[in-house]
């Protein structure tokens, strides 16, 4: 087997860089790892068998749920219940966190919070959809685990990844020490070290976000727009539009070649549409590691003070400079919250020093 490393050695092998893990929390990605191979395969068969088209239930956003949704939480749940390590699952198709209670997981440390179907409104139409999961260690020390052990800030994450179910399929985590990708492999049924230390580029040209939404963007956005599409050798410009509408898979490429992806605030969803503990902070934890930057328009996602469970938050995340631009922009021309930026003063000299102030009015 020379040359392939399997996640699961990998997973081993990394164990040495936390010098008191007792194997719970790579127990824990195995899990998950296999979880995410049964999801993998029923993906893949969507065309083939009855579980495609909507399921006929609302989740706690009052979403439609496809089938898939349900069968990929129940799948997850039930792995991270007998694999023993988890004391919690907070899953965006559950209006309450999941207690796991087993004799297994009698003194399991580990909360989950996972988006088990992302994109999932793509199914039927063979697009590309994904998994993205979170890992913190509950912070009580005795007693049941408690909705305060789950509602921690994305810069407490011990890990995060997702899974992209594309023309191939891929595990990319991260534990804090960079980021790894991994390819599965259906011959032999193995995720396969084929992305190591993956990194963003810092700039890039390619945006990806629902411009359908455009009337209701905040300005600082409509801004944004007006400056990735104005022609400009020298910074790229325009950049291409790419948006598939599965947040892992715009995701994913941005983080391969460049780009940045947005979902602002909109008059739909004033608080921005995407939530933030199963979707946003694991993206946010895995881009930052690899270099990027994920911000709600002023500030750092992993510093968001979560409240509940469901909280959703707007995104901007990607190349370090695509973000830097839009936040500025923000700032500028979204002024409402200027005191919360991370930019305490001197915008327009950082505009000019970007070279973003001509042309965009
Ligand atoms: P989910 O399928 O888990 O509900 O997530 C869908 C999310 C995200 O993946 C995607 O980027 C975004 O919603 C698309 O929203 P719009 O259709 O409003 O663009
Ligand atoms: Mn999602
Ligand atoms: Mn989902």
């Amino acid at each position: 087997m020379s040359g392939i490393k399997t996640l699961g050695q990998f997973i081993i092998e990394k164990q040495a860089d936390f010098p008191y893990a007792k194997g719970e929390l790579s127990r824990l990605l195995r899990d998950i790892g296999i979880a995410s191979k049964i999801v993998n395969r029923e993906v893949n068969k969507a065309g083939l068998v009855d579980i495609l088209g909507a399921a006929g239930t609302m989740n706690i956003q009052g979403e439609g749920q496809q089938k898939l949704d349900v069968f990929a939480n129940t799948q997850f749940i039930s792995a991270l219940t007998s694999g023993g390590e988890c004391c919690i699952v907070a899953t965006e198709e559950e209006d309450d966190f999941v207690k796991i209670d087993s004799p297994v997981s009698k003194n399991a440390k580990y909360i989950v919070c996972i988006d088990p179907l992302d994109g999932s409104s793509n199914i039927d139409c063979n697009v590309a959809v994904g998994t993205i999961f979170s890992i913190y260690r509950r912070k009580s020390t005795n007693g049941k685990a408690t909705l305060q052990d789950v509602l921690q800030k994305g810069t407490e994450q011990v890990a995060a990844g997702y899974v992209i179910y594309g023309s191939s399929t891929m595990l990319v985590y991260t534990t804090g020490k960079g980021v790894n990708g991994f390819t599965l492999d259906p011959s032999i049924g193995e995720f396969c070290l084929s992305h190591p230390n993956m990194k963003i580029p810092p700039n890039g040209n390619i945006y990806s976000l629902n411009e359908g939404n455009y009337v209701h963007f905040p300005e600082g956005v409509k801004k944004y727009l007006k400056y990735v599409q104005v022609e400009d050798k020298a910074t790229n410009r325009p950049y291409t539009s790419r948006y598939i509408g599965s947040m892992v898979a715009d995701i994913h490429r941005n983080l391969i070649k460049g780009g940045i992806y947005i979902y602002p605030t909109t008059a739909r969803s004033p608080k921005g549409k995407l939530r933030l503990l199963y979707e946003c902070n694991p993206m946010a934890f895995i881009v930052e590691q690899a270099g990027g930057i994920a911000s709600d328009g002023f500030n750092r996602i992993l510093e968001i003070e979560p409240t509940e469970l469901h909280q959703r938050t707007a995104i901007f995340i990607g190349s370090e400079h695509m973000v830097h631009v839009a936040e500025s922009l923000m700032l500028e021309f979204s002024s409402e919250r200027k005191s919360e930026s991370r930019y305490i003063s001197g915008t327009e000299a950082k505009l000019e020093q970007m070279g973003i102030v001509g042309g965009i009015d």
